[in-house]
């Protein structure tokens, strides 16, 4: 499997997409799900480039265009749904979106989000963690619900934090992590492991994860 079979996941972009890649690499190297579409609100994200790169049909929905949010997903369902994905995963993708947005794709989108949630929801995670003094920090894969970032957690990288880290240099030691977690995540649902259970809960080979799969840095 690789290119040209698996499932057809869907990714959301704002930004320089190296979510993405990592999910493009893993597709190249066998993964059973292939990246049918990249799309992006925002017209200069370096993401686009790269898909355009591996010959991955690109798109831009840019939020500014319209005049409020429901019209905005109206057309970005729109350019989602030509591609006919099994999966959405929004990979750095930087607008809130609506109930009505989420109940459509619910069970089928997944997000990361660079915290151990339910830690920091929200922006600014990494100097929020380090102005509370944690020792150790990380990146979630979670199911997208309509809690912004409050949905349940697949899998989880954690990462120290070290003695004279900054914002910079603990985003990227985090980021390194993102990049092993996601396309876990995207390989599980792709094989039919994973499922978003009707009571809420995320369900990994039938069991309900009691906690979310946890890798540490270097494991
Ligand atoms: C990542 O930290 C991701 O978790 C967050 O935004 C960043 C996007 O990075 N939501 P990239 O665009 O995948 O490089």
């Amino acid at each position: 499997m690789g290119k040209s079979t698996g499932l057809r996941v869907v990714v959301l972009i704002s930004g320089s997409g190296t979510n993405l890649q990592a999910l493009i690499d893993a597709a190249s190297a066998g993964a059973p799900f292939r990246i049918v579409a990249v799309i992006s609100n925002e017209p200069d994200a370096f993401g686009l480039e790269r898909a355009r790169r591996c010959g991955i049909p690109t798109a831009v929905v840019n939020h500014r265009d319209y005049p409020d949010r429901p019209s905005f997903e109206t057309e970005l369902a729109r350019a989602i749904d030509i591609h006919d994905p099994g999966l959405l995963a929004l990979a750095g993708f930087m607008r809130i979106l609506t109930p009505a947005f989420v109940a459509r794709y619910l069970g089928r989108m997944l997000n990361i989000h660079p915290s151990l949630l339910p830690k920091y929801r929200g922006l600014h995670t990494h100097e929020r963690a380090l102005a509370a003094g944690e020792t150790e920090h990380g990146a979630s894969v979670h199911f997208v619900t309509a809690e912004l970032d409050g949905g349940p957690v697949i899998i989880q990288a954690v990462v120290p934090v070290l003695p004279g880290d900054t914002p910079q240099t603990l985003a990227a030691r985090v980021l390194v992590q993102e990049h092993r977690i996601y396309p876990v995540a995207v390989r599980w649902f792709a094989e039919g492991r994973l499922q978003l259970g009707t009571d809420g809960r995320v369900y990994l080979d039938g069991q309900p994860l009691e906690t979310a799969y946890r890798l540490t840095a270097g494991a």
